[in-house]
Parts: C-alpha cells; sequence; structure tokens
C-alpha cells in the first residue's frame, strides 16, 4: 500500500521523529510512504519525496519538517481541491493520507474526507497545544521547556537591575505555553488569552511584591492575552498576513503592557519576545517519544482503515494512544487552558 504524508502548519521540533517512525512502521508493513513537500501546496503541486529508511535515517533529534511547510489553505479555489484528488487517487494511487499539524491542517484533512472520502488521519502537533481531544500535541513540551528556561534566565538581569521583566510568548489563543512555562520558570504574574486582566491589577501587584521586599518582578504573558481596557488583541502592526487560514497576526502585548507600566510606574521594565525561538531547537525525550508513538500508530490507523480519525493520548505519560474523531477534534478546537491551570497560575506572588 502507497500513504501520503504531510505536514502542515506551523513548525515544531520532532515532526521529523514522526516522519521517522510513520516511514519505519510503513517499511516493516511493506508500505511506502509518499512525502508531500510544503504542506498542502505540495499535494496542489504534486511535490512530491517518496520517503525511503535512509531519508530518515538521523532525522530524530532534528526540529523542523525535513517535508517543509506551508499555511497553504487548498479550499480557498475551488478547481484546487478536484486537482488534490486527480493526484491522491489516480497519480499516485494512495490508499490513506496522514496529515501532520494543528486544528488548520486537520480541517483540512477532515474536510478531504468529508468532500472527497479521501482517507484521513491526522497526528496533532503544534507548539500551542490546543488541539481538542488530546492531552499533547506534538511540540509543545519543548516549546515549553524553552519558556520555563527563558522565564529562568531573565531572573537574573531582574533581580540585579531590580526590574519588570516581561516575557512574551506565544500560543494563539490559548495560555498553554505562558501558564505552565510561566509556572515552572517561576514568574510572579502570568497573563493568558482565558482571562482579561487589568493593567492596575498588575501594579497592585507588582507594588505588592515591593512591600516584601521583592523589588523585582518577572511577567510572563501569552501573545493573545488583552487587558481589559484595550478594545481588541494586539497584533503585528501593518503586517501583512501570509497566513491563507486567516489567522491575525500575534505579537507586540509584551511592548504594549511594558510601556503602560513604564508610564505608570518607578521601576524600570524590559521586555523579551520569544518569538520563533519557541518553533526550533532540539525535541525533548517526551517529544521524541510522543511523536514515535503517533507516527507508528497513525500508521496502523491507515492499515486497519480507519479513517478521518486522530492519533490522541488522554494521558500525562503518552504511553496511551487513542483514535478520536477527527470531527469532532475540529469542533471542539482551540482547546483552551484547564481551570486547574488557570488556578495554579495566581498562587505565587
Ligand atoms: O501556531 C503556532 C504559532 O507559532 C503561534 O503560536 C503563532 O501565533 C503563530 O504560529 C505564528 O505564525 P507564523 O508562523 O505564520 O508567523
Amino acid at each position: 500500500m502507497k500513504y501520503g504524508l504531510v505536514t502542515g502548519g506551523g513548525d515544531s521540533p520532532a515532526i521529523n521523529a514522526a516522519i521517522r517512525s510513520i516511514v519505519e512502521n510503513a517499511y516493516r508493513k511493506d508500505d511506502q510512504i509518499v512525502g508531500f513537500k510544503n504542506g498542502w501546496a505540495g499535494l496542489l503541486e504534486n511535490d512530491v519525496w517518496l520517503l525511503t529508511r535512509e531519508d530518515v535515517s538521523g532525522i530524530l533529534k532534528e526540529g523542523g519538517s525535513i517535508l517543509g511547510s506551508s499555511r497553504t489553505d487548498p479550499f480557498l479555489e475551488e478547481k484546487n481541491t478536484q486537482k488534490i484528488k486527480d493526484i491522491y487517487e489516480d497519480i499516485h494511487r494512495l490508499k490513506g493520507l496522514i496529515a501532520i499539524g494543528g486544528d488548520d491542517t486537520l480541517g483540512v484533512a477532515h474536510r478531504l474526507h468529508e468532500e472527497f472520502n479521501i482517507g484521513v488521519v491526522g497526528v496533532p502537533q503544534t507548539i500551542d497545544n490546543d488541539v481538542a481531544l488530546t492531552r499533547c500535541s506534538i511540540g509543545f513540551d519543548t516549546a515549553l521547556n524553552g519558556v520555563m528556561e527563558a522565564a529562568d534566565e531573565l531572573h537574573t538581569t531582574a533581580t540585579t537591575h531590580h526590574r519588570v521583566m516581561i516575557l512574551e510568548v506565544m500560543g494563539r489563543n490559548a495560555g498553554w505555553l505562558a501558564a505552565p512555562g510561566g509556572i515552572s520558570g517561576g514568574a510572579d504574574i502570568i497573563l493568558v488569552p482565558e482571562e482579561t486582566f487589568e493593567i492596575s491589577e498588575i501594579k497592585r501587584k507588582i507594588k505588592q511584591r515591593r512591600t516584601r521586599g521583592k523589588d523585582f518582578s518577572i511577567v510572563v504573558i501569552a501573545e493573545g492575552a488583552t487587558p481589559e481596557d484595550f478594545n481588541q488583541q494586539v497584533g503585528q502592526e501593518g503586517a501583512e498576513s501570509d497566513d491563507e487560514f486567516q489567522h491575525a497576526k500575534y505579537g507586540g502585548i509584551g511592548n504594549a503592557l511594558g510601556n503602560r507600566l513604564k508610564e505608570e510606574l518607578e521601576l524600570t521594565v524590559r521586555v523579551t519576545q520569544l518569538g520563533y525561538l519557541q518553533r526550533g531547537g532540539t525535541p525533548t525525550a517526551r517529544d521524541r517519544l510522543l511523536a514515535t508513538h503517533y507516527g507508528a500508530e497513525a500508521v496502523e490507523l491507515c492499515s486497519n482503515r480507519q479513517f478521518d480519525k486522530m492519533v490522541a493520548t488522554s494521558s500525562n505519560q503518552f504511553m496511551e494512544i487513542q483514535a478520536v474523531d477527527l470531527e469532532e477534534v475540529i469542533d471542539k478546537s482551540p482547546r483552551k487552558l484547564h481551570s486547574p491551570l488557570l488556578k495554579l497560575k495566581d498562587l505565587f506572588l
């Protein structure tokens, strides 16, 4: 059998670990994997790579995707989708298609199944960790560790110069990176998109810390967090969106908050935007293990013709992998931060 493979949306560590596992498991079954390059663009242009075991040798620890990625939405133009069907069925005679990515990529996969009966299997991958019906997406653990380390390191300048240090992190409309990253990095104030915040409250907390003799503060803020008196999220003004899924471009709330605090506090404020560093680097052991497990299981689902499913885990140890319905995943995504973390993030001050 031949199965297609596509990696779409924002990259992350451990995509390659999943690709390696998919190719190896397919090899065991005498199956072949046709990789499409650069997300759904590769499927439109028939830009393919027949992946061999040699191609995936040594890629376990490499970040990004050897197949490349893009934010191409094939449903933007009607003629595209027929092209995909022709390439899938007539040119390559594929019997299944594995899609690795976040809710946009998985959403396209589900539509391909619904509208063209293409046998899709989804693999959740995004540093935002906001795909529904799974506890962990590929890439999240590595990015989370990056946030923790950045918060740790900002403590040096914060304590030495008695400053307020703001760390802006990614995550779109969910606080999965900001909250657990901030908690594990010892942040004093953590701001997430799930709750609006008041500037006056931040000032009060910083002042309260000063009365306790803490003349520095670490603030971790998610890119999608919104102060109550701003009427919208802060984005990169004037930045043209090259994202065919029409997402707003985030980035800038850290500076906006920093400017407000500078105006109103006597402390020096400095801002760090962690940005794309969160998407790079060497995957952690947890991410490699998760990706390996997900990849192997995705091939099993193809073999068993269990389509329109996504591999998922309900355990933090992710030894138990399940297949969940892609339709329900799309309906319920993005997954918001759950209440235990919302509560825990406000414990320390
Ligand atoms: O979805 C992953 C993510 O890194 C978000 O956290 C961030 O807002 C977005 O992608 C950035 O997208 P782009 O790669 O298009 O700049």
